[in-house]
């Protein structure tokens, strides 16, 4: 039995070419025995028609703001109350514009601003509209509000250009909501602990030693569990990224206050150490601001290692703990010896040393260790789409 029967689908469809593949997504929610309800914004109706849209849903199509047999039924708050799935698709980079700055000037954004639970997103348009930095905030703004992107993918366009931005094909997008729902109702329950970015060591008021840690492979993984289904609390050290409506999470700045916080947050399912913890804090960190001198040395001691910590106790060991192991070199090889010394399930281990992956990139490339001595590898992908695998399998091992 599909995990979407009896479901009701909000689906709002936009303006791109890619609408005509909406056709085909609602004959196959349809089949899964899927309620849907349409709404065309103001742009769709020069690409699909409503009188295919109604024949393929057995539904009336809603378009119009100020429709007044619609609005007596307040359908611009309605539609989104009645929803189990809220999902835009295609989506434009028009409307991903409109609902990250909660403009409302038809039907479609409106319903979508009044809405009550996240969307599934499944955007379409030119490659080099995708990436336009204004669309990229405009993304980020979307994802930090708690609402799920799926796709684009990469192809040929209609436009005659090849590059990320397609949309997703609508039985790729079914399949998702799928294991989406399936996953959720298996994950509910299950707590994960995530940290993440660098921490800081105070020398004085205002002066402190950290590192280059952007903590975005962690948000992201952070996410991907939460959007699994997963209560996911976030222990994240100083970083530029905004929380993520629907994790906990925690702000601390040192190593030890990490510690604390993860210690606190314990017992869980699965922890992730993503973060870079300072090895060493300094032992006495001056009340007042140091003063310029010709010589100056700075004395300092070992931060309490969190990940072995948490690896090796006997009663708050979480059932899976994954480590990571940022190296500039040897990096198989000094990852073995770390997985061995922390006792950890999973060790990923990447380069720090390439500009184009690791930290501060939206990009990485990792190796996973297992404790039975298997190495895989997941070969160089954006963040979120590295942090959605290692998260899959994390899933299929607490089978
Ligand atoms: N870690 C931790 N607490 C520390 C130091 C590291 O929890 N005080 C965790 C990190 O979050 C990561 C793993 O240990 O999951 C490995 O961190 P890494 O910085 O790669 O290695 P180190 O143990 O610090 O060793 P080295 O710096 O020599 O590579």
């Amino acid at each position: 039995m599909s995990e979407l029967k009896n479901k009701k689908v909000l689906l709002v469809i936009t303006g791109g070419i890619a609408a005509y593949k909406s056709l085909e997504l609602i004959r196959i929610l349809k089949k899964k025995e899927c309620s849907v309800k349409t709404i065309l914004s103001k742009n769709a109706n020069k690409f699909v028609t409503p009188l295919s849209v109604t024949s393929l849903s057995q539904e009336k199509v809603y378009s119009d703001l100020f429709d007044p047999n619609s609005e007596a039924e307040m359908d611009h708050i309605s539609l989104s109350r009645w929803a189990d799935i809220i999902l835009i698709a295609p989506a434009t980079a028009n409307t991903l514009s409109k609902i990250s700055n909660a403009s409302a000037d038809d039907l479609a954004s409106t319903v979508l601003l009044a809405a009550d639970k996240e969307f599934f997103i499944a955007p379409a348009m030119n490659v080099r509209m995708w990436e336009n930095k204004s669309n990229k905030n405009n993304v980020n703004i979307l994802k930090n509000m708690g609402h799920e992107f799926i796709g684009p993918v990469i192809g040929d366009m209609a436009c005659g250009e090849y590059g990320e931005g397609k949309m997703t094909e609508p039985q790729e997008i079914v399949k998702y909501l799928e294991i989406k729902h399936k996953e959720l109702k298996k994950n509910n329950g299950l707590k994960a602990i995530v940290t993440a970015g660098p921490t800081k060591e105070f020398i004085d008021p205002v002066r402190y030693i950290t590192n280059r840690s952007s903590g975005k492979q962690g948000y992201e993984i952070a996410n991907s569990l939460k959007k699994s289904g997963f209560n996911t609390t976030l222990i994240s050290g100083p970083t530029q990224l905004d929380p993520i409506k629907g994790i906990n999470t925690i702000n601390i700045s040192s190593a030890k206050e990490m510690f604390d916080s993860v210690i606190e947050n314990l017992p869980a399912d699965v922890a992730i150490f993503s973060a870079a913890v300072a090895d060493f804090k300094v032992k006495d960190v001056s009340k007042n601001k140091i003063k310029n001198k010709e010589n100056y040395s700075l004395s300092l001691e070992k931060n309490i290692d969190i990940l072995k910590h948490v690896s090796n106790h006997n009663s708050l060991r979480p059932k899976l703990v994954l480590g990571f192991s940022a190296e500039t070199n040897n990096i198989i090889e000094n990852s073995q010896k770390k997985i061995a010394e922390k006792n950890c399930d999973w060790l990923i281990a990447n380069d720090v040393s390439n500009q184009e992956i690791g930290f501060d990139s939206d990009f990485n490339e990792v190796s996973i260790l297992y404790k039975s001595g298997e190495i895989e590898k997941i070969s160089k992908d954006k963040k979120s789409v590295i942090a959605n695998k290692i998260v899959r399998k994390i899933i299929s091992n607490l089978d």
